[in-house]
């Protein structure tokens, strides 16, 4: 394959993942070495292009080499108890300087955009504000922590606001007490909170070198069930990420700052190169079996009424549930979809996530599985008759096409009363 085919295997690769991003919320933090690095200004480029193809954005930074810089210029120390820096109301105005340069640096290399790129001149507009109430850390075995605090509340609804007028967060450790009080936060908790508050879909943690096995490997896929806290810090990303995980953020990841490009292979293509983590393992992606017959009825019969789906009997759905694919959370059903193969060509069919469960991925999942499933039977397109749900399809790579599309055995089973919409996505 020569380069220009290259380019364009990648470029098609990639646009399922533009769609699926499009218009989701991703948290990045940043700690203050990732901004030291000379990596740096690739992240910086990457970032603006996750806006330019509208991933709502909130930037979260660190500042800790920086306000140790500050405050060895002006002769000063702090000190650190388990980690955490103890912000005395001495060193206070010097952490201020740090961050607030810190923080207008960065906005300075968003406004630049990508130099040398199509990119260059693309606006873009960030801004920083009184997002994060923060309270005190307070005493702890005795030990003062002064002005270091922890996040009390996150301005959700402000957020958004900034979100859906296009611009993008930048959010510092510093917060604000509502007696006016100034306190320093751990970033990776300021970032963790933002993400959990917002209900992000993506929360990134940039880290020195990602995540490795003993050999040396990065490990791509963390389940929550595999991450023992018990050894790690109480601001280690991967502790942070867990939790996130487990109050509703989607999935998190790992990624090097230091290698260029890490963002968008992990963002943008099947396997990336940072570590993904999460929280299917708390629920389960497994296919179907005898016993799941009575709570997929359940699942899909308030449908079956409205006449978004087609009817299906008991007798029928227990002889075609191993068409099945169920998402389980608790031992509940709350996500389905089946894929049935006719000749060269496989039909998803009652795609249903439970109304109380939608909105977090679930149907993206499902429909990743049942592709993955049809590549491996060796189909050669996914199609799907709709009546209601057109635009999700579209909006995730299918395409409209005629009933002479459709495999012959298919066609020959199309009720014309329902008068479905037929849409087809070609396997790569
Ligand atoms: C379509 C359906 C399966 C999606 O399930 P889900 O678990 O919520 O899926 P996801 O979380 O991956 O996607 C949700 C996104 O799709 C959007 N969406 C949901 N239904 C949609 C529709 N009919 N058209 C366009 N977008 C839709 C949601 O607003 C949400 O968008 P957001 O992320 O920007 O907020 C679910 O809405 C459902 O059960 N619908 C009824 C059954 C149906 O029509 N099935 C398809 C025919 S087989």
């Amino acid at each position: 394959m020569n380069d220009t085919q290259q380019h364009v295997k990648w470029f098609r690769d990639s646009s399922p993942y533009i769609n699926a991003h499009r218009g989701k919320t991703f948290v990045l933090h940043l700690d203050g070495e990732a901004i030291d690095h000379p990596n740096f200004s690739n992240i910086i480029g990457d970032i603006v292009l996750l806006h330019s193809l509208g991933v709502k954005l909130v930037v979260v930074h660190g500042a800790a080499p920086q306000i140790e810089r500050q405050l060895a210029a002006n002769g000063a120390t702090s000190e650190f108890v388990n980690k955490v820096r103890v912000t005395t109301p001495d060193i206070l105005p010097l952490v201020q300087q740090a961050v607030g340069t810190l923080r207008s640096d960065i906005e300075a290399r968003l406004s630049m955009g990508l130099i040398n790129s199509p990119q260059h001149g693309a606006e873009m507009l960030v801004i920083s504000g009184n997002f994060i109430r923060a309270k005190p850390l307070g005493v702890i075995d005795g030990i003062d922590y002064h002005n270091t605090g922890i996040v009390r509340k996150v301005n959700t609804k402000a957020i958004r606001q900034q979100l859906d007028s296009g611009a993008t967060l930048l959010i510092s450790p510093l917060g604000y007490s509502l007696s006016g009080e100034i306190f320093n936060a751990n970033s990776t908790q300021v970032a963790t909170e933002v993400a959990t508050a917002l209900m992000a879909e993506k929360l990134i943690f940039f880290t020195d070198q990602g995540l490795r096995d003993a050999e040396g490997s990065v490990i791509s896929e963390l389940q929550l069930d595999d991450i023992d806290e018990s050894s790690l810090d109480t601001y280690s990303p991967l502790r942070l990420s867990k939790a996130a995980c487990l109050r509703g953020v989607a999935r998190c990841h790992l990624i090097s700052y230091t290698e260029d490009g890490a963002a968008l292979e992990e963002l943008f293509t099947r396997d990336g190169t940072g570590t993904q983590i999460s929280r299917v393992s708390y629920e389960q992606i497994r296919p179907a079996g005898a016993n799941d017959v009575a709570a997929i009825i359940e699942l899909i019969a308030p449908l079956e009424e409205q006449g978004i789906l087609v009817r299906r009997s008991r007798e029928l759905l227990e002889s075609e549930v191993h068409h099945f694919t169920v998402i389980e959370r608790d031992g509940m059903i709350v996500s389905c979809a089946a894929l049935y193969p006719f000749e060269t060509k496989g039909e998803l069919a009652c795609l249903v996530t439970h109304p109380e469960y939608r909105d977090n991925d679930r149907g993206e999942l499902l429909l990743e599985k049942i592709q993955q499933l049809a590549t491996a039977q060796g189909l050669e397109a996914l199609f799907v008759l709709t009546t209601h749900s057109t635009h999700w399809f579209v909006e995730r790579g299918f395409r409209p096409v005629n009933l002479q599309d459709l495999p012959p055995s298919r066609q020959s089973l199309y009720n014309y009363q329902r008068n479905s919409k037929l849409l087809e996505k070609p396997l790569l």
